[in-house]
């Protein structure tokens, strides 16, 4: 099975905001994504808007040859962006307005009635829905039944531990990357990936996609865009080898 890169630009639009201005593009950073072997753009439009912005998702579907990714939280306004726009696929991401990040996975399991709605009308559109999770059975089993056929699993743990505890983390998600398997479901990961813990998710046979943001942003501040992304596809080609 091939790994694919989603290359997520987000960290593009918070520098070019933090002048309020028009650079950095995340249009033209997209553009050289695909140039450097990214097989597709992720962009998350949060509700507060702080990187990525409307315009910006116009943008990237009408000016982009590779998919968009659209991660989104499942709220009635982004239901209509998504409907408007369609990317070919939408990641349904859990949102607080006061985290840095995105702090955990969606619980569908506590939420089934209200998003199994949500991801059929996205679906009847012809959007590739996933949904962003932690690596736990009744996470996946919540998201096989409400009919998802992609799940992302969140990295974040992960890559924040070190030692055995990190260890665990690992085979939390290899099991969970099986077990996504057995249940049909196409499965990504991605959160916190850098350099160093690219290569054991990699590894995983059944991952299709990593989608990595924050450091290939920030190292392209030393090696360039380009070479950031070269240098991680060849770490995840090589892991997979
Ligand atoms: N996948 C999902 C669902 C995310 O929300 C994010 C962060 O926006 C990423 C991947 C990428 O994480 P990072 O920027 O830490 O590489």
């Amino acid at each position: 099975m091939t790994l694919r890169l989603g290359v997520n630009i987000d960290h593009v639009a918070t520098i070019r905001n933090a002048r309020g201005g028009m650079h950095p593009c995340p249009v033209r950073a997209a553009k050289l994504a695909e140039s450097a072997g990214a097989d597709g753009i992720t962009a998350h439009l949060r509700e507060d808007r702080r990187h990525i912005s409307d315009a910006d998702i116009v943008r990237l579907v009408e000016e982009l040859r590779l998919p968009l990714n659209l991660e989104m939280a499942a709220t009635p306004e982004m239901l209509q962006i998504a409907l408007r726009n369609k990317p070919h696929a939408a990641c349904i991401v859990p949102e607080k307005r006061t985290e840095v990040t995105t702090e955990g996975g969606l619980d569908v399991a506590g939420q089934q009635s209200t998003l199994e709605q949500y991801v059929a009308e996205l679906q009847a559109a012809d959007i590739r829905v996933s949904l962003f999770i932690d690596p736990d059975r009744a996470q996946l089993e919540a998201a096989k039944a409400l009919g998802a056929v992609v799940v992302e699993l969140h990295t974040g743990k992960y890559c924040e531990t070190r030692g055995t505890a990190q260890a665990f983390e690992v085979e939390r998600l290899q099991q969970a990357a099986l077990y996504a398997a057995e249940l049909g479901l196409e499965c990504h990961a991605g959160h916190g990936l850098n350099y160093e813990t690219v290569m054991p998710i990699a590894a995983i046979p059944s991952l299709t996609e990593l989608n990595i943001g924050h450091f290939l942003i920030g190292e392209a501040i030393f090696l360039g865009l380009e070479a950031s992304i070269i240098e991680m596809k060849r770490l995840m080609l090589a892991a997979r080898e």
